[in-house]
């Protein structure tokens, strides 16, 4: 009987190391603007709902809006590790950001700003990005 191991089994050979930055351990263990509890006790402008159609995990964002800037964030989540600590980074990037350059952060950035990602994380820090558009399609639905 054959046995496989990570030191030789072709797809562990092939697959980046299973390591995480210290600064994705701390927005892990430490989100930033995470929503705790009730999200009806929290007053926002627009919300955004996504799924990740290669896992299932789900995330949504609120925001406060004010003169076409954020003026706070706060989501919550049923994603990984590495989801949490790309929408607690994306949440403190986009603080203070107006709609169309809260946009332009995207997962590449996300994943510079934490020091990087294991490739087969990457896909995780898409969640936040596109709870983040939806909220603002959100926001500009209701005000235009
Ligand atoms: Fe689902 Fe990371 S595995 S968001």
């Amino acid at each position: 009987m054959s046995q496989s191991s990570p030191a030789n089994c072709p797809s562990h050979a092939a697959a980046a190391p299973w390591v995480y930055s210290d600064l994705v351990k701390d927005h892990f263990l430490s989100p930033r603007n995470f929503l705790m509890g009730d999200e009806s006790a929290y007053r926002y402008d627009a919300v955004g709902t996504v799924g990740n159609p290669i896992c299932g995990d789900q995330m949504r964002m609120f925001l406060q809006i004010q003169d076409g800037r954020i003026t706070d964030v706060k989501w919550k989540t049923y994603g990984c590790a590495s989801a949490i600590a790309s929408t607690s980074a994306l949440s403190e990037l986009v603080k203070g950001q107006t709609l169309d350059d809260a946009l332009k952060v995207g997962p590449e950035q996300i994943a510079t700003y934490l020091g990087g990602l294991p490739k087969h994380k990457f896909h995780c820090s898409v969640l936040g990005h596109e709870a983040l558009a939806a909220a603002i399609a959100d926001y500009r639905s209701r005000t235009h």
